[in-house]
């Protein structure tokens, strides 16, 4: 049976420049992977600006997949992506109350350019295509295509965290948001946290019913709600960390390092993902053991993001303060122990610098999953691997639980961990790595969109609207 033709829509969308290239985030590095393997296209926003939103359609095709791409308004950026997505529901979904801002014109926008991308991809969408929307920015959007007619098998993957219901319950839309949802047939989350959060809001704000195999029922609606986490492309992630590209920068690492060992930490710059915790415990660490002074350092990968939005501007002013004072406080003539770095690299040079770190420090506060942690791992030479550190609250914990589990709101926690990567015998590191690299290997990204597609397949086709 032919596989059927995937229809992927997502706010951001990277063209694919050559098969380790393009943007960064997660979920367009997973997407490019996934689409590489089946027949389909990718919708959503170009990044651009326009005066007048036309709906005209930007195709291209680039190492066998189809982009197809849309400019907005400069209001419709600033109400949409920066103000609802970013400024609301990012800093909710990953329990930062205290940022989430909650204004009207937000969700207007919201709702707009949900509608915006309903209209301008609905006549794309042939009768027997899957349609997989993917990430907060787009939730009412299987919603809005169901009341232009739209039939077909659609499926929804949040890429971030759903959050507990007391939290949920601030945002003052949150029931028609949640309610959005039931006009999906699918509905995925990176970890079992995530959806039980979920099933719980169904249970208790909308009295849903639950059946056999994840199926939720509100008002004559029934989805099925799945836990199904994303993975990296594996195998051509460790091939890239042997490339030729990798082992230059590989090289370049080692000479640089001068015989010092290297801990690595690479991350948008987010509030999310914990860079103000993660520099505070390797002072920490600094500061309880001297002798290490002069023989590690962290190399911090921080590509500035999102950053017309005050929060981001706020934590990048914090990180240039923080690195600042540690490495004044700690440097010597010779040896500076944060390298902080605000440029972002592809991600073949990352697979060098994951492979000459003897530590990968992956702290964030809450992640949805947090590929970062799989890469360093795919990229370890089996003969001699690194560390993993991991947060307990990225997603990643659930299924990477041979990594050295942090709480990273503890710096002693995190010194200690620090200490005992350094200490770990050869054979522990390998066995370690081992049972990670099986996790990794076994629940990859193909084995992802497997997982989600077949139960979007599965789904029975969406019955005519009543009337
Ligand atoms: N990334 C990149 N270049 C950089 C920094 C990050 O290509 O300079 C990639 C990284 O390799 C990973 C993704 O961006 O594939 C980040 O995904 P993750 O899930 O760790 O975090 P997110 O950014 O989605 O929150
Ligand atoms: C996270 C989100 C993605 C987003 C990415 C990069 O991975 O889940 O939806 O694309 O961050 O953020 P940006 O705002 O640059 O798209």
């Amino acid at each position: 049976r032919p596989m059927s033709r995937l229809v992927i829509i997502s706010n951001r969308v990277s063209v694919p420049t050559s098969d380790v290239g393009g943007a960064q985030g997660g979920l367009s590095v997973a997407l490019a992977a996934a689409l590489r393997e089946s027949t389909g296209i990718w919708f959503g926003w170009s990044g651009e600006e326009t005066a007048h939103f036309s709906g005209h359609i930007n195709f291209q095709r680039n190492f066998g997949v189809t982009t197809a791409t849309i400019d907005l308004e400069a209001q419709d950026i600033d109400e949409y992506y920066n103000g609802y997505a970013n400024r609301t529901l990012w800093p909710l979904f990953h329990y930062r109350v205290d940022l989430a801002e909650f204004e009207r014109g937000f969700a207007g926008g919201y709702e707009r350019v949900n509608a915006r991308f309903a209209d301008t991809v609905a006549p794309l969408i042939e009768a027997e295509d899957l349609v997989w929307v993917h990430d907060y920015h787009l939730i009412p959007l299987g919603q809005k295509l169901r009341e232009r007619g739209c039939r077909n098998r659609i499926g929804f993957f949040l890429h971030i965290p759903w959050p507990p219901t007391p939290l949920l319950l601030s945002l003052p839309s949150h029931r028609e948001l949640v309610q959005s949802v039931f006009a999906y047939d699918v509905v995925g989350f990176q970890t079992l946290d995530s959806l039980e959060a979920f099933r719980d809001y169904a249970r208790v704000q909308l009295d849903a019913e639950f059946g056999e195999d994840g199926s939720v029922t509100h008002e004559g609606r029934t989805i099925r709600a799945i836990a199904c986490p994303i993975g990296i492309d594996t195998a051509e992630f460790r091939a890239s960390a042997t490339s030729e590209v990798a082992l230059g920068v590989f090289e370049r690492m080692r000479l640089s390092a001068n015989g010092r060992t290297m801990i690595i930490g690479v991350d948008r710059l987010d509030y999310s993902k914990g860079l103000e915790e993660r520099f505070l415990g390797y002072e920490r660490f600094l500061g309880s053991h001297p002798d290490q002074h002069g023989a590690v350092f962290l190399l911090q990968i921080a590509p500035p993001s999102r950053a017309d939005v005050q929060s981001y501007q706020e934590i990048r002013a914090h990180l240039d303060a923080l690195s600042g004072r540690i490495n004044g406080e700690f440097a010597d003539a010779e040896w500076v122990p944060i390298r902080y770095v605000n440029k972002g690299h592809r991600r073949d040079q990352l697979a060098g610098m994951y492979r000459a770190a003897r530590i990968g420090l992956v702290t964030p506060l809450r992640d949805g999953m947090n590929l970062v942690a799989k890469e360093y791992v795919a990229a370890q030479d089996p003969a001699d691997p690194g560390v993993l550190i991991l947060s307990r609250f990225a997603g990643a914990a659930e299924q990477l639980v041979d990594a050295l589990l942090i709480n990273p709101h503890s710096p002693e926690d995190m010194a200690d961990a620090i200490a005992t990567a350094l200490a770990m015998p050869l054979a522990e590191r390998i066995a370690r790595w081992r049972r990670l690299m099986d996790n990794i290997e076994a629940e990859d990204v193909i084995w992802w969109r497997r997982r989600f597609t077949e139960a979007l397949e599965a789904a029975r086709p969406h019955p005519l609207p009543p009337g």
